[in-house]
């Protein structure tokens, strides 16, 4: 008898159901806080995961209760939400995917697990993959943006980083794929909205990333707090049970959301805490995030005969399944411990060069950028405000190790004239300062508006109705504009969405997104201003002009009656034009880059023949600087209307003046299947575009056309 049926058969109904409970610690809370006894609940065996309880000590310190006290010495699992860096922070994960570059988010991942690890963590509820296309939903700020492309290549890349090449290993974390799925496409971008999907929706847009964390190995995911069309994530058998476990084969653990079980009875699907359990079970959710609803509903599920013991058995199995793979039956202590210095030196490093490439420059007027010499005024309430560059998960990340603008721009610019002034704060409505603020204007050259939000204003439960410049800041810069006449004026923007500022830079020499680039946030930000680093970060969001267009992204659907100026009754807004500010993948460099000899090779290709596409990238600017290029796809008629742009590939490629390179990509015919009328993978013969260039904007590619036959 293996070791886990031995347990099981020793197992009380109790014990059984502790190993399907995760209690909190009581530090840290996303949701309504639960009561819990932890010690004595692990020394019963009523508890057998803990969440948000983070330190070598205090963690092997819970341990000792259940490997010392407890009757049948299972280990406990600890978890916490490492999402973007444990105590060295990175970006946040949408500044993140600005980098275009699997390499860096796993390694970034990679480093987080190490420094959880060494706190006593054993899984982190990461990576976050819900694409989103609604800057008013806060947790855009924790995904992979707008397109599942990007989404796939980040679900792999992160859980390798998290999960490394041996899970039992005490450097290496479990992941845990959130939040399985749609959650993105909450009603009007209102936190835990419903949400209306429909099932091709979910096959192109919001499962693909799933489905790469699934092939990648992903130990866990967790079932949104949303429902799909009516049916909570929850208590979805079709989408956990039939999808995820029958087709995709996935056989860990499912993990519920905080408190996502007792909630499934206002979402009006169970009239008491057993029905919610039992609900929960059935579709195949193995752990109960703090609900205490396994604990106290399934026993009362087993007298109804709403659940069998057979099905609350298998959820255990997963549960210690899982503990073993981490290793924790071999030694519950195997992760804590204190790293060395050049360890942590190194990472700062990494989150230094990741922060730097994440910063996205949107608008550069006059080579504006790099800086020279000049006298400089830094105004803003992000100015000098190191805990807002930690981003909306900062785990144990402290504000003291955050490096703020200001900082940063001391360090790499010593005995440089720089004036500072907050002038307002992030969100008061207190003008009392914009005047001394303006006044600095008149003795600098070059005036830096650090604008945005607070980590509070995204993130969780961080949904905003004016995702623009929040309290009085629209109203600092328009006096710093007006006082700065004959100056250059920088605007930086940190936030966890693309803020719609359109009166902003329409007006400022230059602009850049920063998101929350994490504890090396200043000096990130000052390599960039300085030109120590030309920008590379590529925006992974449409950028809106105003609320009204929400949701805008490239990967639209044809119209019958596609906007054409000339024809009034097209597919178009009488006030503003249908593009976003920014499109997909926009962002500028310090040099100039253009694209020539677009190669697609062979012309037609059956389903399991390949294309190879080459395109020639020439640096005709006077910096060294590295470009981002994008491989988009168009099947121009099909059985089902396909986006106007599917993304298929993106490479970067680093030139110094005056070269050109070649960047090249293999595109497998395969690759071009699509969801058919019965929703399974189809190759059509017919055209396709192939488009390569620098951003979603379509006047910027190089097409090429070839046939599939
Ligand atoms: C939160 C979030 C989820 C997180 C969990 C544990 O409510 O929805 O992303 O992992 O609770 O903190």
């Amino acid at each position: 008898m293996s070791r886990i049926e031995s347990l099981i058969a020793a197992m009380t109904l109790a014990e059984k159901l502790g190993q399907l409970t995760m209690a909190t610690s009581d530090s840290a809370v996303t949701g309504a806080v639960m009561s819990t006894n932890l010690g004595a609940g692990i020394v019963a065996g009523t508890i057998g995961n803990v969440l948000n309880l983070y330190g070598a000590e205090k963690v092997g310190a819970v341990q000792q209760l259940a490997m010392e006290k407890s009757r049948l010495k299972i280990p406990l699992l600890t978890c916490l939400d490492v999402i973007h860096g444990h105590r060295t922070l990175f970006p946040i994960p949408l500044g993140e995917a600005s980098l275009f570059d699997p390499i860096l988010w796993e390694a970034t991942a990679r480093e987080a697990a190490k420094e959880a690890a060494a706190d006593g963590i054993h899984l982190t509820f990461a990576p976050m993959l819900d694409v989103a296309r609604d800057p008013r939903w806060g947790r855009i700020a924790e995904g992979p943006g707008e397109d599942p492309f990007v989404g796939q290549v980040m679900a792999q890349a992160k859980v390798k980083g998290f999960q490394g090449s041996d899970l039992s290993q005490a450097d290496c974390l479990a992941a845990c794929a959130k939040h399985y799925c749609a959650y993105g496409a909450v009603t009007a971008g209102r936190e835990y909205a419903t949400t209306e999907v429909s099932r091709r929706s979910l096959r192109e847009i919001y499962l693909p990333p799933f489905e790469a964390a699934v092939a990648a190995g992903v130990a866990t995911i967790m079932p949104a707090f949303t429902d799909v069309a009516g049916v909570p994530l929850t208590a979805n058998r079709a989408l956990l049970k039939d999808y995820l476990r029958h087709k995709l084969g996935f056989d860990s653990v499912l993990v519920s959301d905080y408190n996502a079980i007792a909630e499934l009875i206002h979402h009006g699907v169970a009239s008491d805490l057993v029905e919610a359990a039992a609900l929960a079970l059935k579709a195949g959710v193995d752990i109960d995030m703090i609900a205490n609803a396994y604990r106290d509903g399934l026993p009362g599920a087993l007298e109804r005969g709403l659940v069998t013991m057979a099905e609350i058995d298998t959820a255990v199995k997963r549960v210690l399944r899982l503990k073993e793979q981490l290793g924790l039956f071999d030694d519950p202590y195997r992760r804590g411990g204190t790293e060395s210095g050049p360890a942590l030196m190194a990472r700062r490093k990494l989150a230094r060069d990741v922060a730097t490439r994440s910063i996205v420059l949107l608008k550069n007027e006059n080579a504006t950028l790099p800086l020279g010499n000049g006298r400089l005024a830094v105004i803003g309430p992000l100015a000098d405000a190191p805990g807002e560059m930690r981003g909306c998960w900062p785990s144990a990340g402290r504000a003291e190790d955050s490096v703020s603008v200001l900082a940063g721009l001391k360090t790499a610019l010593p005995g440089q004239d720089i004036r500072y002034a907050p002038g307002v704060d992030i969100e008061s409505t207190d003008e009392s300062r914009i005047a001394e603020a303006v006044s600095l204007c008149d003795g600098a050259d070059t005036i830096l508006l650090c604008l945005g939000e607070s980590i509070g204003m995204s993130g969780e439960a961080g949904s905003r109705a004016h995702p623009g410049l929040p309290g009085k800041q629209r109203a600092l810069a328009e006096a710093v504009l007006a006082g700065a006449v004959g100056k250059r004026v920088v605007a930086i923007l940190f936030s966890g969405r693309p803020l719609i500022v359109p009166e902003l830079s329409e007006r400022v020499d230059a602009m850049l997104a920063a998101w929350a680039p994490g504890s090396e946030a200043g000096n990130a930000v000052a390599d960039i201003l300085t030109g120590r680093a030309s920008p590379s970060g590529r925006t992974p969001v449409s950028w809106p002009r105003a609320v009204g267009q929400i949701p805008v992204f490239f990967g639209q659907r044809p119209t019958g009656r596609p906007a054409d100026p000339k024809d009034h009754y097209t597919s178009k807004y009488l006030d503003i034009p249908n593009e976003p500010l920014f499109p997909f993948g926009h962002g500028l460099t310090y040099g100039a880059f253009d694209y020539a000899n677009l190669s697609v090779t062979p012309d037609k290709a059956r389903e399991n023949d390949s294309f190879t596409i080459s395109v020639t990238v020439i640096n005709h600017g006077a910096r060294e600087a590295s470009e981002t290029v994008f491989l988009f796809v168009h099947d121009m008629v099909a059985s089902i209307t396909r986006p106007l742009l599917e993304l298929k590939g993106f490479d970067r490629i680093t030139l110094k003046p005056g070269d050109s390179g070649i960047v090249r990509f293999t595109l497998p015919a395969r690759n071009l299947r699509f969801p058919g009328a019965d929703l399974e993978p189809l190759f059509e013969p017919g055209e396709i575009e192939i488009l390569v260039g620098p951003s979603a904007d379509r006047a910027r590619l190089l097409p090429a056309n070839v046939r599939l036959v």
